[in-house]
């Protein structure tokens, strides 16, 4: 990892410090990082939000998240360090005046201001501005935001200008939350550490490659924004493409920020357009319908509380991706992802070659490939699949199908795996970009969803049905049969 600037005291303000994501994710990983001994002695938390509350309210409101979302038991001695760190301010966001307030807890000189935007996108302009107006940022202080950053290309160039106003891009930290999970950082380890891999990672040996991200869960409460956004946009444009890029990028110099990003653009730029000429046969649009999950009845996409039953809003879209350069030429990459799907998992295959001969008849007709599955999540590891001699001395040589596993939750039992957040705010906080967003990636990731999005709203049809607790619409299927392949199931 690049040099960091480690451990200097901050000032994280969090706006937005009652709303969901905050207390859901932010105030719980805060206090596990308290308790790794994480935080600078001198780091102080300053919540923000529009509603009236005294320092020991705000207090009290931290507590009982972490009793609902820590999962564990409280701690008294590190929740008693930790609660010492934090203060509460009243600020509508959209009153320039108001932020003035801020002055009065944050001290520049004495500590690195980190801002956290965990509110609306459209306040994010007026953060910005209220924040420049304030007098409190410095050439080190740092703002970290995360998805929706915009809607399209345009929607999100917009916002990035607006930042761009206010705040260098080095001093912006864009989170995709899945490059603050253990096992997608992993993937650089695995391409990059291993020869075995490094030496195989290309069209000669590849024949193609799956990532599939598969979620049980529904809408949770939040069909207006999910309904405004798809499937598409909510996990495709960011999350699948991250890992994509991961998979595919060519090896970095180092490890620093500068070096990531660049071949992860690289790669980014060389997708082929998806457009109206062959969305057809390269996409597949689907929207769950009542079904059965785990025994129970799950009621359809346009049965959720909320919902405008004529949406053709996909939750389900599954697509053959193609990389036009030298290392990838005519592998393709089928990437899928859906709510309401059998079960939580996040997994690539990477399916190599057939051999050019089969001295095995007697065994398999077709010697079947080998193939390398990563598992992100739920249980963490990787498989190789491969062949080898069934144990005989009856003279013949047999042949069996067999799997070599590594499960990481054996091999890391010592140490627990920290979630996304934790890492990610940590890092904001040390101030190392490599696990963030660039403009330029985030940009060029819209420009290919644009396209996709463009060409489904001439095609101008309805998603494929799927039950509920399914893989997803038939037509999936249908997409790798055309080409000869199956999904892993
Ligand atoms: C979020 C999406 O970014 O990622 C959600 O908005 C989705 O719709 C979630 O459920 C999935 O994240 P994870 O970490 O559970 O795979």
């Amino acid at each position: 990892m690049q040099k960091l600037e480690t451990f200097k005291p901050c000032d994280l303000v969090i706006y937005g410090a009652l709303g969901d994501l905050s207390t859901r994710k932010l105030i719980s990983s805060l206090y596990r990082l308290e308790r790794a001994g994480l935080i600078e002695d001198n780091t102080r938390i300053t919540g923000v939000d529009l509603h009236a509350k005294t320092n020991s309210e705000f207090i009290d409101a931290a507590l009982k998240s972490l009793q609902q979302f820590l999962n564990e038991a409280i701690d008294e001695a590190v929740w008693e360090q930790f609660s010492a760190r934090l203060s509460y301010l009243q600020i509508d966001l959209t009153q320039m005046d108001q932020y003035q307030k801020l002055s009065t807890i944050v001290d520049s000189e004495k500590r690195v201001l980190v801002n956290y935007f965990s509110v609306a996108p459209f306040l994010f302009k007026h953060l910005c501005a209220g924040l420049s107006q304030s007098g409190i940022l410095t050439k080190d202080s740092k703002v970290v935001m995360e998805k929706p950053l915009g809607h399209d290309l345009e929607s999100s160039q917009e916002i990035n200008d607006a930042f761009a106003e206010v705040f260098n891009e080095d001093q912006i930290f864009r989170i995709d939350h899945y490059l603050g999970k253990e096992t997608v950082l992993n993937l650089l380890a695995l391409r990059f550490a291993n020869s075995i891999f490094t030496s195989n990672w290309d069209h000669n040996t590849i024949d193609s490659i799956q990532i599939t991200v598969a979620e049980e869960v529904g809408i949770e409460g939040r069909w207006e924004y999910f309904d405004n956004t798809g499937q598409l946009r909510d996990m495709i444009q960011n999350h699948l493409l991250q890992i994509l890029t991961f998979i595919a990028m060519e090896p970095p110099a180092n490890l620093e920020a500068k070096s990531i990003r660049r071949e992860k653009i690289k790669v980014l730029e060389a997708l082929r357009p998806i457009t109206s000429s062959n969305a057809a046969e390269k996409t597949v649009r689907g929207q769950y319908a009542s079904g059965f999950l785990e025994g129970k009845s799950i009621p359809g996409y346009l049965e959720e509380e909320g919902a405008n039953t004529e949406s053709t809003t996909e939750s389900f879209v599954a697509l053959r991706v193609d990389i036009d350069n030298w290392r990838w030429a005519d592998v393709p990459f089928y990437l899928r992802t859906g709510k309401r799907m059998q079960n939580k998992r996040t997994e690539i295959v990477i399916n190599f070659k057939q051999l050019p001969h089969n001295i095995f008849k007697d065994s398999f007709h077709d010697l079947p490939a080998n193939k390398l599955i990563i598992h992100l999540q739920q249980q963490e590891g990787v498989e190789v699949h491969m062949l080898n001699k069934v144990p005989s001395i009856d003279g013949n040589i047999k042949l069996q199908k067999t799997k070599l596993d590594l499960s990481f939750s054996e091999s890391v039992k010592e140490k627990p795996l920290f979630g996304g957040y934790e890492r990610l705010i940590l890092e904001a906080m040390r101030g190392n970009p490599t696990l963030f967003l660039s403009r330029e990636e985030i940009e060029q990731a819209w420009i290919w969803v644009d396209s996709i999005q463009d060409a489904w709203s001439q095609q101008n049809e309805s998603p494929k049905f799927y039950p509920a607790g399914s893989w997803g619409p038939v037509a999936s299927v249908a997409l790798l049969a055309r080409d000869g392949r199956a999904w892993e199931e």
